[in-house]
């Protein structure tokens, strides 16, 4: 539980491309909360749980589940699979994790991933041939799409079979005349998909609830929120590397819409950077290394999308990316994580900005064409799994965390050394976890 002194709602985002590590810190910080709440992005996320020594990745449900203390919520900002969902809740129970009661509370107003967004999402990537954006191919653009057009399906509808055939009407004839006529596939009809969402509905309808009226009472009783932000901030539909993106808002701001919170009732933003950088999907990378230091990188940090398998491509730590991704986010507090994988190189470099400019240029052209300007520090051979406190840590190290505190601005208060949960080097109270 959080105490009087320290923030007690907080965001908490990437600051990079995604697959920061961000399933830790929420671990961390889930200890002093009673809510995890997720407010964008839908199964394109993934994180990987162990319970009783066997793992288990979800997609869905916030990181927060295996605590038993938390409530979770999926927020009216998520997109949500019922079939995804469903096969998480399963998996869950089959576990042993509680999901009775107000344990995990899927939003009213979520938008629904239906059968004919996966497979648009799937034929307008291989449409795009050699410009693919790379999607997780899970229907999560066309679903946020269908949001904007005000002709998707949300959660209360799916409960609601007259509304759903009334949606479905009225969706139906457009969707079938880009599968069927645009890409050659097959058309749905009404009676199937209420035929499929029968069954999914009853499976979550013990589960959906007026979310946004749940957070604010649980915020009236002053409650500690955490809002697990899901992708990274170059991934956010405006500000990231666009179009190569994700069709959500993933930065912090997006907390507040995505779960009727308002922003006065925030009081921190955790932003989580990686001590290098990674990218899964195609998209500008300035700092990548495409040879073989890449490679190791990538072997050592076990670096294959936790929803794809796919490789991620693998390069320096990019200090004017993380720089605008503080900005960006209002980001209050920041973690570090997998500085274990560098250990062993004799030099590292920090990516201070590109040639002709410090921050970012706005098109994915220019970003992909930049050359970012280096400096060279000294590496650390120790293996530093081990260590628990700073001052343990090897100097060239330490060093190496200080230089990106300044050129990020803003002091790193939990560095990962390692996966498991009690691989972490606290410097900053908020990251305290409750039983250490
Ligand atoms: P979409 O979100 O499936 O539409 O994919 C759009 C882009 O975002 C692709 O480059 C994906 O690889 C990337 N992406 C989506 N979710 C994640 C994530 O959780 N981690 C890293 N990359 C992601």
């Amino acid at each position: 539980m959080s105490s009087a002194s320290e923030p007690r709602n907080i965001v908490l985002t990437g600051l990079q491309w995604g697959d920061e590590g961000k399933g830790k810190v929420v671990d961390v910080l889930a200890c002093r909360s009673r809510l995890v709440v997720r407010f964008q992005g839908g199964n394109n996320a993934g994180h990987t749980l162990v319970v009783d020594g066997r793992q288990l990745i979800l997609h869905v449900v916030p990181s927060g589940i295996l605590n038993a203390g938390v409530s979770c919520v999926i927020g009216n900002g998520v997109v949500v699979d019922p079939e995804v969902l469903i096969i998480e809740l399963d998996a869950l129970a089959a576990r042993g994790v509680d999901l009775s009661g107000e344990r995990l509370i899927l939003s009213d107003q979520a938008h629904v991933i239906m059968p004919y967004h996966r497979t648009l999402d799937a034929c307008r990537e291989s449409a795009l041939g050699g410009k693919k954006i790379g999607t997780t191919k899970k229907g999560i653009g066309p679903t946020y799409e269908d949001k904007v057009a005000r002709r998707g399906v949300r959660v209360c509808d799916l409960l609601d079979e007259r509304a759903l055939a009334e949606r479905l009407y009225a969706v139906l004839p457009e969707k079938n005349r880009q599968l069927v006529d645009w890409y050659g596939d097959a058309a749905h009809t009404v009676d199937e998909l209420l035929s499929w969402a029968r069954p999914l509905a009853e499976r979550l309808r013990p589960h959906v609830r007026d979310s946004v009226g749940h957070l604010h009472a649980a915020n009236a009783a002053g409650q500690a929120i955490l809002f697990e932000g899901a992708q990274g901030t170059f991934l956010d539909v405006d500000h990231g590397t666009y179009p190569f993106v994700t069709s959500s808002n993933t930065v912090a701001g997006q907390a507040c819409a995505g779960t009727g919170v308002g922003p006065t009732d925030i009081h921190a933003v955790v932003g989580i950077a990686k001590a290098y950088t990674t990218r899964v999907g195609a998209g500008p990378f300035p700092t990548e290394l495409d040879d073989a230091l890449g490679a190791h990188i990538r072997d050592i940090g076990h670096e294959y999308g936790a929803t794809t398998g796919r490789p991620r491509r693998c390069g320096w730590f990019d200090a004017a990316l993380v720089r605008h991704a503080v900005r960006l986010n209002g980001t209050t507090h920041l973690a570090l994580t997998k500085l274990d994988v560098l250990s062993g190189l004799e030099t590292l470099q920090i990516g201070l900005g590109y040639e002709d400019s410090d921050a970012p240029p706005a098109g994915a052209e220019a970003l992909m064409a930049a050359r970012p300007r280096y400096e060279t520090v000294p590496g650390w051979q120790e293996d530093i799994r081990q260590c628990r406190t700073w001052d343990s840590l090897p100097p060239t190290c330490r060093a190496y965390v200080e230089r990106i505190e300044v050129l990020v601005g803003l002091p790193v208060g939990l560095v990962s050394v390692g996966p498991g949960r009690e691989e972490i080097i606290v410097r900053s109270p908020l990251f305290r976890l409750a039983d250490t």
